[in-house]
């Protein structure tokens, strides 16, 4: 959720961290911080964003070709500059940045206070950089040995930078449970919380895996664990664009990755569907293939948006494939003491990988004897390397806090396996096979089309951009395309928002209709289309306004509803690819209207890596 950068070698380290810390504050954004290494360490921290931090260290000494820097997303310790990282031990050895959550931090915080250490932050992170030089100074080891010391003594999680003033000549890295890869320049290595701010630098990468440490001179790398075993790096092609990480043209990220999506969608299934539309295939799952067609339980864990996509899932797996599924919150499903069996399948979604409550429910998923396969966005995330198998949904960097053009690769991934499982099973026959098949393939070109009415969905923004409360009903597949909207809608524009499945709205939400409360109804052509529209009576009959997203073809509606906004036609199952879409771009425009940071809103992460 915070983001690192670090940098060693023969170039000025300042204009590299800045950047890197620019392209890393959609991670975590309330305060920053840098530390340069020349003959002496200068550190500085703002609370704020990143634009601020630069604003502070106008006119002050910026040189040195070491340095570290964070972007922070507060979990210890109230947003702030003393809370800013990076953090210098009591005596001013040692310098850290630090992504995760040292649980056992008070108990070590009262040992070192014990020690005679002061503490100046809140932060676990301090409590961190004072027992690696504890170990140090006491124990008279180098700082190598120090930093690994301190780990086994942690529990937690923890991505992490460490400069030694008195070893000047190199950073130490380590990671467990929270990202970190290493770029190799020619003279120069980088390190970094994801790959975004190297990517301009070098395309040679390596991923650090749990409990490696990773000693950083500026020509050389020394891997090994923190037991001290030595490892072998493996050196990684990295597979992304600077293109893919910048606005290209677009106000916001949160707009270019809305736009992206008919190319995204396609990226998902580019390789996977059948030219002339008669299979699907999904390499990723190959091995485990066997035992999915012959599934008798899913249970999909996901945090978020991709909770719904998950949503979205159960109604595919269980219509298509006809397969029991179960869809749970990962933070619930880890603590409430699940049943699980040893022939259950279990699949993780998540767009970063990186999330840890899904990474808990993967482990006891495991333990358990399940097999766990991952829908994953980042390509070498933690959760694509946890589970069994796995299918990516290629829909490229998601920079953008709220989840869009990844909802609908994880749907596409999604409605992939539904339909290749029906088949297999015998519940869809070839022709309605290909039939389908082609019908998602059509999805991009729909999306497209949908694109072009942003004006619409621009215009409706305005008319109820002072909302303060809002509701969205869905039926069948529109029921978590509902929740999306909500989710979207509160996420970035900060209008309380809620999802309902509408035949629930007469058992409590009805008693909030009034003349001040909008009601987004997902009203596509379905099985309940007639109910729906009398969702959509009993809303105006009370005063409430109402957006319908209906069908083209369809607009019978308008006579009833505020404002209707037509999306092409595609079979249910496909829907909520569509009907999602106008969703984004009204809470869009509704968070631009209203002045909100829209790729950054507060309070959130993109990845939240703590429990
Ligand atoms: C955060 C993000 C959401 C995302 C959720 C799950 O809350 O702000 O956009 O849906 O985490 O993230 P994941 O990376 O696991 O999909």
């Amino acid at each position: 959720m915070c983001g690192i950068v670090g940098y060693i070698g023969d170039k000025n380290a300042y204009p590299i961290l800045i950047n890197g810390l620019k392209r890393l504050e959609y991670r975590g954004y309330d305060s920053s911080g840098i530390s340069l290494l020349n003959s002496s360490l200068n550190c500085y921290k703002k609370k704020g964003k990143v634009s601020e931090l630069e604003a502070f260290v106008e006119g002050k000494d910026i040189s040195g070709t070491i340095g570290i820097g964070h972007t922070r997303w507060a979990t210890h310790g109230e947003p702030s500059d003393v809370n800013a990282h990076p953090h210098t031990s009591m005596n001013g050895i040692f310098t850290i940045i630090h992504n995760g959550i040292i649980e056992n931090y008070s108990h070590l915080k009262e040992r070192l206070i014990l020690r005679g250490y002061s503490f100046k932050s809140e932060t676990d992170t301090e409590v961190l950089a004072n027992l690696i030089e504890f170990i140090y100074s006491y124990g008279k080891v180098n700082a190598e040995i120090a930093v690994r010391l301190a780990l086994t003594k942690v529990i937690g999680a923890y991505g992490l930078v460490v400069i030694c003033n008195e070893e000047p000549d190199k950073l130490i890295a380590a990671r467990k449970s929270s990202p970190l890869v290493l770029g190799i320049g020619d003279g120069e290595y980088f390190v970094a919380s994801d790959a975004t701010p190297i990517i301009e630098f070098t395309d040679r990468v390596i991923y650090l895996n749990n409990e490696d440490v990773a000693i950083i001179k500026k020509d050389e790398l020394i891997l090994k664990t923190i037991q001290n075993n030595k490892l072998e790096p493996k050196i990684e092609k990295l597979d992304l664009d600077l293109s893919e990480i910048e606005k290209g043209g677009y106000d916001h990220f949160m707009l270019k990755e809305i736009f992206e999506q008919p190319r995204s969608i396609q990226d998902t299934f580019r390789g996977r569907i059948a030219t002339d539309f008669s299979s699907i295939h999904l390499g990723g799952l190959f091995s485990v293939e066997e035992k999915l067609i012959a599934a008798k339980r899913i249970i999909i864990i996901g945090c978020g948006t991709s909770w719904h996509a998950g949503l979205i899932g159960e109604y595919l797996l269980e219509d298509v494939a006809r397969i029991p599924v179960e869809v749970e919150y990962a933070s619930e499903f880890r603590y409430r003491k699940p049943l699980i069996f040893k022939d259950d399948i279990v699949i993780a979604i998540s767009q970063s990988g990186e999330t840890a409550d899904t990474l808990s429910a993967i482990q006891l998923a495991k333990e358990k004897g399940a097999t766990v396969l991952g829908i994953c966005n980042v390509v070498g995330s933690s959760i694509s390397r946890e589970t069994h198998a796995g299918v990516y949904t290629h829909a490229g960097p998601e920079i953008g806090v709220a989840s869009t053009k990844a909802f609908t690769a994880q749907v596409t991934v999604l409605t992939m396996m539904a339909l290749f499982l029906g088949y297999k099973r015998g519940h869809i026959a070839a022709g309605r096979y290909a039939e389908l098949i082609k019908e998602l393939s059509e999805i991009p070109t729909k999306i497209e089309k949908i694109l072009t009415q942003n004006d619409k969905f621009l215009h409706i923004a305005k008319k109820y951009k002072d909302s303060t409360n809002f509701l969205y009903l869905g039926r069948g597949y529109s029921f978590p395309v509902a929740l999306e909207g909500a989710l979207k809608l509160k996420e970035i524009s900060y209008i309380h928002a809620e999802g309902y499945p509408a035949a629930e709205m007469k058992h409590g939400p009805i008693a909030l209709i009034d003349k001040n409360m909008p009601v987004v109804v997902i009203a596509t052509r379905d099985d309940s289309y007639e109910k729906i529209v009398s969702n959509i009576q009993e809303v105006k009959a009370r005063k409430g306004s109402v957006i319908a997203i209906v069908t083209e073809g369809e607009e019978a509606i308008s006579g009833m509803a505020d404002y209707t906004l037509a999306i092409p036609h595609t079979d249910q199952k496909l829907m909520a690819l569509l009907s999602v879409v106008p969703l984004q771009l009204i809470a869009y425009h509704m968070a631009v209207l209203r002045g909100c940071h829209v790729d950054q809103p507060r309070n959130l992460a993109k990845s939240v890596t703590v429990e």
